[in-house]
């Protein structure tokens, strides 16, 4: 199935420790841009733009884009317009990390997690994340992979 106008998203909070760190501790701030938005306890949700089954699983694109900024800029992490790719054993998240470049960076890798049906709606809970390889220099080569970042959840419906 390929679909250019379905409905769904991705909440992710990235890692509550970075927030606090950006926030709090180096007295920096981050903006939303596009279609994502924020809850009241720090999870953004990103809207889902196109589905595409394939191999038993799901292509996800989502549209918005997360700006992290302090020390007067020396930290600037970007998570634009993230893209999941979603298997019954494994899944990748994806994101641009440059505004300037089309280049997706995959970033966590998610643990395993089946879907839970209820109609036409999908829906994954919790689904737990660990930091990858390529992804651990956008976060200032603090965090090694491996580590937890936050859990995600998505919901797309599929028919329409
Ligand atoms: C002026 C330069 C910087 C200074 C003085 C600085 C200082 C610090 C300090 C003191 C901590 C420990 C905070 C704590 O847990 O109490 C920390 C953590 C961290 N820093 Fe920086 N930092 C700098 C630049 C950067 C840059 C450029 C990046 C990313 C591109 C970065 C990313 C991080 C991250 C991800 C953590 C871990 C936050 C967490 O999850 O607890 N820092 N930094």
């Amino acid at each position: 199935m390929s679909n250019t106008d379905p409905i769904g998203s991705l909440t992710w909070a990235v890692r509550d420790s970075l927030m606090r760190y950006v926030t709090v501790i180096a007295g920096g701030s981050f903006d939303i841009d596009g279609p994502a938005s924020i809850d009241g306890s720090g999870v953004f949700t990103f809207p889902l733009v196109r589905a595409e089954s394939s191999d038993g699983g799901w292509r996800l694109m989502f549209s918005g884009s997360l700006h992290f900024t302090a020390h007067h800029g020396l930290l600037d992490i970007r998570i634009i317009d993230p893209e999941i790719v979603v298997r019954p054993a494994s899944g990748t998240l994806y994101a641009r990390t440059d505004a300037d470049s089309p280049a997706l960076t995959a970033i966590v890798e998610l643990g395993a997690a089946a879907p839970t049906e209820d109609g036409a709606d999908l829906a994954w809970d919790a689904v737990p994340s660990q930091l990858l390889d390529s992804a651990v220099e956008m976060f200032g080569s603090v965090y090694p992979a491996g580590t937890p970042m936050a859990p995600l959840g998505i919901r797309i419906t599929i028919d329409s």
